[in-house]
């Protein structure tokens, strides 16, 4: 793994910030100077030994995002438009990722920040925090089906056992699904388990934190300090 990737995900700080520390000359890898951001470590055989840590600055970004139809998770496409093109000149500069992916066509709440640490904690398959959806689908929901979510539902094509979750019927069809997994299309996968057909898919919420209802499909906004809070809450 790249040495700065590693200090980022690590919450050293930004990707940006984390290169100009290595380049002041405080990383040592094995006893030796290491100045360049792109040296290649094992961070289980390398022995990373990292002087003024409390010097790196850390202006961390934390950003909600109404994202539209149209436009992939990703910071960088060639061929399509991503979330990062939505978001001004200045805030593309600022190394920001997307904490967990939503499908091209799935619309809502997408978090976006430069904090390394953050981003994993919240796209780690171990992760504990339930992200909250509004589908809609093509065929009348079953009280079974809430059964088989319980259960956790069995994805045939990839054999692969879904953790227990939790669908909630609001109209015959139209449901709220409740994540804690992040898997390849995992929702309409988990609904098609159930013989249905996700018409339009919408991120409400990831743990604590709901998408704003006065924020534009497309608009952003800062999270608030009592948002930051009640994610980084949910990594303990
Ligand atoms: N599950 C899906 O199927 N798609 C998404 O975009 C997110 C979760």
């Amino acid at each position: 793994m790249r040495l700065d990737k590693y200090l980022a995900n690590k919450g050293l700080g930004s990707r940006k910030e984390v290169k100009k520390y290595i380049e002041e000359e405080n990383v040592y890898i094995n006893g030796l100077l290491v100045t360049k951001a792109n040296k290649e470590i094992n961070p289980e055989k390398d022995k990373l030994v990292l002087k003024n840590k409390d010097k790196i600055s850390k202006d961390y970004l934390y950003l909600m995002m109404n994202k539209p139809s149209g436009f992939i998770c990703q910071t960088k496409s060639l061929s399509k438009k991503t979330v990062i093109d939505l978001l001004p000149k200045d805030l593309q500069k600022k190394d920001l990722s997307p904490a967990g992916r939503l499908d091209l066509d799935t619309e809502g709440l997408v978090i976006l920040t430069n904090d390394g640490l953050f981003l994993q904690k919240i796209i780690s398959p171990s992760s504990t925090i339930y992200k909250k959806y509004y589908a809609r689908v093509d065929k009348a929901m079953e009280e079974a089906d809430i059964k088989k979510f319980e259960e956790g539902i069995y994805i045939k094509e990839e054999n692969y056992k879904c953790l227990a979750a939790k669908l909630e019927i609001i109209s015959p069809k139209e449901c709220y699904v409740y994540i804690r997994e992040g898997k390849y299309h995992q929702v309409k996968r988990m609904l098609k388990a159930c013989g249905k057909k996700v018409l339009y898919l919408k991120r409400l919420a990831i743990g604590k934190v709901y998408l704003d209802k006065n924020l534009k499909s497309g608009s952003y906004r800062k999270l608030s300090d009592e948002e930051i809070y009640l994610l980084k809450k949910d990594f303990d």
